[in-house]
């Protein structure tokens, strides 16, 4: 299998989007650990992908705390043997949802948090899996931004700038740790329904980009899947610095 023997890092994996990466790179063959803030469901996805077969530990980690992911980052690599890749996926939206309002209504608390979960927290694990890259001789690491930064959604200004600061960050990365072999790629999801119990509302919400896109359907976690096995796997092992737009072609990088 494409990933068979590689260890990956997901955070954010117990809903939504890092679920099913969590599940897809187990598909593959990866031993994969789930960073998750909510231990119970953590442990569900967990569970879920051993019954298949796959190899999967949860470890219920707040990745705002440096502290306690440099704890994961041990527990992982004791665990497997070894850490080869890193998918930033906790962020802020479903599960710890954004207020949509104009730029001047933010709540200041909340433009601090955006940055800490979306940003702050990416920068903890590169941190915090950096010497078992190393020691792996290389390894990816792949940020988890927006394609609103490439649009300029209105009503969420602190979200769109904390994802569009992790495209600059990543590059840099890319820069410091080539060297070292380690790739740092960014992947900027369209309007995903990653919602678990969509709303009638929620739906309608998801199915309002449509329009915009040269594939007109609405996006879901299934069509992310694919582009992270890819930047975990060997076949994208020339390919760092880069910014990958999967939203059905709304915005053109
Ligand atoms: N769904 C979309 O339309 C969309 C579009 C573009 C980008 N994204 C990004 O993709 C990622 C996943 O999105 P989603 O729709 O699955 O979101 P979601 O809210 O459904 O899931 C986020 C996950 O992160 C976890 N999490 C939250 N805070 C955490 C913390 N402090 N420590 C550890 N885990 C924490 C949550 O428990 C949850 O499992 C996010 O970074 C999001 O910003 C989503």
């Amino acid at each position: 299998m494409r990933l068979e023997g590689k260890t990956v890092i997901v955070s954010g994996a117990a809903h939504g989007i890092g679920r099913a990466y969590s599940e897809r790179l187990a598909a593959d063959g990866a031993n994969v650990a789930l960073l998750d803030i909510d231990g119970g469901r953590n442990e569900e996805v967990a569970a879920g992908i051993c019954a298949k077969k796959g190899r999967a530990i949860a470890i219920k980690t707040d990745v705002r705390d440096l502290a306690a992911f440099e704890r994961a980052a041990a527990q992982t690599a004791k665990q497997f043997g070894a850490i080869n890749g890193l998918v930033n996926n906790a962020g802020m939206l479903n599960v710890i949802p954004i207020t949509r309002c104009n730029f001047e209504d933010i709540p200041d608390a909340e433009w601090d948090q955006a940055f800490t979960l979306n940003t702050k927290a990416a920068w903890y694990g590169c941190k915090s899996v950096l010497p078992y890259l190393r020691q792996a001789g290389g390894g990816s690491i792949v940020n988890i931004a927006s394609s609103t930064v490439f649009r300029g959604v209105p009503t969420r200004a602190h979200y769109v700038a904390s994802k569009s600061a992790l495209i600059g960050f990543s590059r840099t990365l890319a820069r410091e740790l080539g060297a070292s072999w380690i790739r740092v790629n960014v992947v900027c999801p369209g309007s995903t329904l990653s919602e678990e119990q969509p709303t009638d509302d929620t739906v309608a919400m998801r199915e309002a980009p449509v329009k915009v896109r040269c594939l007109q359907r609405v996006e879901k976690p299934a069509d992310l899947v694919g582009t992270i096995a890819f930047l975990m796997s060997d076949d994208s092992a020339f390919i760092t610095g880069q910014t990958l737009l999967v939203d059905g072609g709304s915005a053109f990088n």
